[in-house]
């Protein structure tokens, strides 16, 4: 006999969980089926974001921090530590610490809500009258079936895999064992300089390793505002001390003892011999044992499930969101696909607002940026004016000692309403919610301008960038 649901939520990332709670705070009897088992074999919700992403990556890149800053900063503040040393066992315990104690928090938050917890590869079957039928294996064997009138689909994405290397997590690496290391490499290559590279290359690069990005793109952060993506690069390079070669074409890779990458540079062959390699060359939608196929569940020619702008698929009741679906590939933004397809299923008309996805790279200095980017506005014929300050004389910034970085605000030429806020520098994870708030409620620079922002604070360069945008900046 099949278990009954009104609501069941295939994948429990960020997106599913959050649909799954969301539903079941609207009234639905809701079920969230997820396969994810961590590396002891046990169940662990939360997806690739808690388990093998955005929280785990932050642990360590705080850890990698710290331990930079004991060897590189504390003497200027008249602390000196003599001989720091990093225990990457512990560095590691610490992170799936916080994995478990937060995957543990959505497990009490489903039973809080009354969400059905199923572990299991879920997989369409088809249609029992108005119902949709879903059987779950584990280990290939079925351990439930279950049927319901909605189906949201949130089976989230993997690693993009570079033909001709394996990656075996002990020598080549993807996220997961990137994140996992047992210890820090001498040399680490990295191929793709995008957001994971970038990110897992800070972090080994401070507990000592050399490491060299080898990046196809001629471009370096090609989705980033341009001023900013460049002092990213010199930042990155310089102070970071990342090895970042861009425009490369990967060549023939061999695995042995050493890692060797062949791979072209204006037109020289080159070859860059590392211990470690990570692959981090983008990811692409999980659609794999979801019975797509079997039941027309209309997949794009990349493979993600094609969904209208309210997250529907082309079949009745069947919704999709989160990484396997457009857009980008973020955390926030498949909680709020979830949040809204839950209220729409509620009979709701709730609104997820792209323009306003704030993206975030959290190296040091961080860059982060809402709205759109200078090129975006020139290729589309907008007229503009900008303003930009820099962390250079913040006191907030000069106290932390991260006193680098500039804050960017783009407005409209006509109305000042804002159109991008992009900057680079200390905490700007958090300084860009400002720009996402006032971009939400259609603020102009002027209004930014006029808020008081408290003083000393790193957020003065954002209001200091938008007095400038009105060429009445107080400290520029
Ligand atoms: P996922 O989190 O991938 O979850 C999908 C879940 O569904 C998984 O548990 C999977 O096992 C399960 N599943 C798949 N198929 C089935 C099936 N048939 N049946 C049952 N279960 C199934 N984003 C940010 O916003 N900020 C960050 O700082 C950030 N850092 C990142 C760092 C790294 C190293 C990586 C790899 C990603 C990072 N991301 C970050 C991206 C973020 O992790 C994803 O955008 C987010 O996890 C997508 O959520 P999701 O719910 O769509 O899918
Ligand atoms: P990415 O798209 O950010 O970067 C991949 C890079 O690899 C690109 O610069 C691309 O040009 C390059 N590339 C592609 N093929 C290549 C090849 N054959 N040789 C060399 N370079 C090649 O993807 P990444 O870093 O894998 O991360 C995946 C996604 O996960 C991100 O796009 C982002 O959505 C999400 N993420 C978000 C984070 C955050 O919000 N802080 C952190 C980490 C990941």
């Amino acid at each position: 006999m099949s278990q009954q649901f009104d609501v069941v939520v295939i994948g429990g990332g960020p997106g599913g969980y959050v649909a799954a709670i969301r539903a079941a705070q609207l009234g639905f009897n809701t079920a969230c089926v997820d396969a994810y088992k961590n590396p002891e074999g046990q169940p662990s919700l939360g997806g690739t974001c808690l388990n093998v992403g955005c929280i785990p990556s932050k642990a360590l890149l705080q850890s990698s921090e710290n331990f930079h800053a004991v060897q590189h900063d504390f003497a200027k503040h008249g602390i000196t530590v003599d001989n720091a040393k990093i225990d990457i066992d512990t560095m590691i315990k610490r992170k799936e610490g916080i994995i478990s104690k937060n995957a543990n928090g959505i497990g009490f938050l489903f039973k809080k809500n009354k969400v059905a917890n199923i572990h299991g590869l879920g997989s369409l079957k088809g249609r029992q009258g108005e119902k949709w039928v879903i059987e779950v294996t584990d280990n290939g064997a079925v351990v439930d079936t279950l049927e319901a009138t909605h189906v949201i689909v949130a089976t989230g994405s993997s690693p993009r895999p570079l033909p001709g290397v394996t990656v075996d997590n002990v020598k080549v690496l993807d996220n997961e064992g990137a994140l996992a290391m047992t210890e820090v490499p001498k040399r680490l290559g990295v191929i793709g300089a995008g957001v994971i590279g970038l990110e897992m290359g800070s972090v080994w690069k401070r507990l000592g390793a050399e490491v060299t990005l080898l990046e196809a793109a001629p471009t370096f952060l090609g989705a980033a505002d341009q001023q900013i993506a460049k002092e990213a690069f010199k930042t990155l390079t310089k102070d970071t001390g990342l090895d970042i070669q861009m425009g490369v074409k990967i060549g023939n890779i061999t695995v042995g003892d050493e890692i060797s990458v062949a791979y072209e540079k204006d037109g020289a062959n080159q070859t860059l011999v590392v211990d470690k390699l990570i692959v981090s060359i983008g990811r692409v939608p999980n659609t794999a044992g979801l019975g797509a196929e079997a039941v027309g569940l209309q997949l794009d020619e990349r493979g993600f499930v094609v969904v209208d702008d309210h997250c529907h698929a082309n079949l009745p009741n069947v919704w999709a969101i989160g990484d396997v679906v457009r857009g980008p590939m973020l955390a926030h933004k498949a909680s709020e696909e979830g949040v809204a397809v839950a209220e729409r299923i509620a009979g709701q008309k709730p609104h997820v607002d792209f323009n306003t996805v704030p993206w975030v790279i959290y190296t040091s200095p961080e860059i982060a940026w809402v709205g759109k980017t200078e090129e975006q506005l020139k290729a589309e014929g907008i007229e503009y004016k900008k303003g930009t300050s820099s962390f250079v004389a913040n006191g907030r910034a000069l106290g932390l000692g991260h006193a680098q970085g500039t804050v960017k605000v783009l407005a409209d030429a006509k109305t000042d309403r804002i159109l991008g806020l992009h900057m680079i520098g200390p905490m700007v994870s958090e300084l860009v919610s400002e720009g996402v708030v006032a971009m939400e409620f259609k603020a102009s620079s002027e209004d930014i301008g006029r808020i008081i922002h408290a003083h000393p604070s790193l957020s003065e360069v954002v209001h200091e960038a938008a007095l400038a945008a009105d060429k009445r900046a107080l400290h520029g």
